[in-house]
């Protein structure tokens, strides 16, 4: 039967580190612990929330809900019938770096890309992760979950996910419905060097025939240097995501702004660097009170201490309020505010 713990601190399981308590907290170690906590009363009367690495929430107060610690482990590697992949199927709460380490060790390439991303592997499905050129969505087979709703475990494919730009079904219609349990990778055989980051092919450009090694640790170099640690520095990685526009509104603001950071979509929409919007308003740096914006990435909102989750929230539209005024352009948080 799982613990129920009281008035629990959160502090510890948000990388913002943000110092809240929860009405309830449970910690989830197998899909029996999830199916008996979610029946208990003290769980069904209130909001649920699931909490991996809590590296992509903004806590702004305590909880009057039942928080389900995602604990749940795994690790199997099966080979896909015609040999061309292999299929991973991990645990919720593994922690997501830990697997991609995990996996290169095994021989088993693909998400070095990826290295370094904090969370756990439950959460990497909900807002669809990516770096340098590649998403989850790409090295993904299906996942399980409990669907609140019909009760019972189903198995989702990578378009019944919906994944988008930080984005999934999980984040829009499917919200407060599904917990997922396992996440199943597909790890194709025949590997390639994802190198289409400019940053990370110069990081390996010295290597004639970079290794799934080489890439995993120019990733781990590339984000050590510009990302805070959130031990040291709390921060839910790239507060907004990078807007989409227009290739006539980028056009005109190009023309306004010779130096803007612009990459074109498949549709022919261009994706902007918020960071760079940002970094222009003169936020990076910056420091109000207890939060602020850190010095090396201005997309990355960080927590120095002592504050709180509205802090931060103030923080954030002042800073979307002033990149739209200069720019005429929204830009939109990246966490799910609690
Ligand atoms: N830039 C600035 N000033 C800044 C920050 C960025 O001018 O303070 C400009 C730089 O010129 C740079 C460009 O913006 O060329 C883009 O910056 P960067 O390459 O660091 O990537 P990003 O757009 O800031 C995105 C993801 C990151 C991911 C990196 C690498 C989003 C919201 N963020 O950041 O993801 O690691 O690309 O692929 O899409 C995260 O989601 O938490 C995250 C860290």
């Amino acid at each position: 039967m799982a613990d129920f713990l009281e008035f629990y601190p959160l502090r510890p399981h948000n990388t913002l580190g943000f110092d809240v308590t929860a009405r309830y907290a449970v910690p989830v170690r197998s899909e029996d612990d999830l199916v008996q906590a979610l029946d208990d009363a003290r769980v069904a009367s209130r909001p649920v929330l699931v909490l991996g690495g809590g590296s992509n929430v903004v806590l702004t107060g305590d909880l009057d809900a039942a928080v389900l610690l995602m604990q749940i482990p795994g690790y199997r590697v099966d080979t896909v019938s015609d040999g061309e992949a292999s299929l991973v199927t991990v645990g919720a709460g593994e922690n997501w770096h830990a697997t991609v380490l995990r996996t290169i060790a095994d021989g088993l390439p693909g998400l070095e890309n990826l290295a370094l991303i904090p969370g756990t592997v439950g959460a990497a499905p909900i807002q669809n992760i990516g770096a340098y050129g590649v998403e989850l969505r790409e090295r993904f087979h299906a996942l399980r979950a409990w669907d609140r709703q019909t009760r019972r475990f189903v198995t989702l494919d990578a378009e019944q996910c919906a994944f988008g730009y930080r984005d999934s079904l999980f984040k829009q219609a499917g919200r407060d419905r599904f917990v997922i349990t396992a996440v199943t990778l597909r790890l194709p055989r025949r590997w390639q060097p994802a190198l289409g980051y400019a940053e990370l092919a110069r990081g390996v450009a010295h290597l004639p025939a970079p290794r799934p090694e080489d890439i995993r640790d120019a990733v781990i170099a590339i984000r050590s240097a510009k990302l805070p640690d959130p031990a040291h520095l709390g921060n839910a990685g790239s507060f907004f995501k990078n807007p989409v526009v227009s290739a006539p509104l980028r056009d005109a603001l190009l023309r306004e702004h010779p130096s803007l950071v612009s990459h074109q979509q498949a549709d022919g929409s261009y994706k902007l660097a918020a960071g760079w919007l940002i970094d222009q308003c003169g936020f990076k740096g910056w420091r109000e009170g207890c939060v602020g914006v850190h010095d090396r990435q201005a997309l990355v909102l960080v927590h120095h201490g002592g504050g709180s989750g509205n802090d931060l929230m103030a923080l954030a539209a002042r800073i979307a309020d002033t990149v739209a005024q200069r720019f005429g352009v929204r830009i939109e948080p990246e966490p799910v505010v609690i």
